[in-house]
């Protein structure tokens, strides 16, 4: 796939992302973000970033997009696009990539901006390393 382009699905899932940004609740960084996640299952799931006056609480889109699928008894993940209302695209902070590796270590990653600007990664390249261990 070239990487500015977006194939269909991912159109889709942009769509879908963007209905989901104009939920944001971003009162205190005005930083506002949208997410779609595509299950294996061939279902689609949003999120989108929710604030709290005590910061720490904060809770990101994608977060919030996976969280819902789990819900919903969905774990395995193909495709992830975060969207937001800037022109550069934002990848998935730290602590989102190590709750999506828990589930799809292999998920792909779709950052689109605000006049479809794309950037293209994967969980493996984003997160190195990542931290794993078996419960004894
Ligand atoms: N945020 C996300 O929703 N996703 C990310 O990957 C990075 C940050 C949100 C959290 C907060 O509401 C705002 O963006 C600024 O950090």
């Amino acid at each position: 796939m070239p990487p500015q382009t977006l194939t269909e699905k991912e159109t889709e899932l942009t769509e879908l992302a963007r209905n989901a940004l104009q939920h944001a609740y971003a009162p205190y960084s005005g930083f506002r973000v949208g997410a779609a996640l595509l299950t294996t299952d061939n279902r689609i799931f949003t999120g989108c970033n929710v604030e709290n006056t005590s910061l720490g609480l904060t809770v990101c889109a994608e977060r919030n997009a996976a969280y819902a699928a789990i819900s919903h008894g969905d774990r395995q993940f193909l495709k992830l696009v975060i969207v937001v209302d800037q022109q550069t695209p934002s990848m998935p902070c730290g602590a989102c990539r190590q709750v999506l590796f828990e589930f799809s270590p292999e998920l792909e990653i779709i950052a689109v901006g605000s006049t479809n600007q794309i950037q293209r990664s994967n969980l493996r390249d984003l997160l190195p390393n990542a931290f794993q261990y078996k419960p004894r």
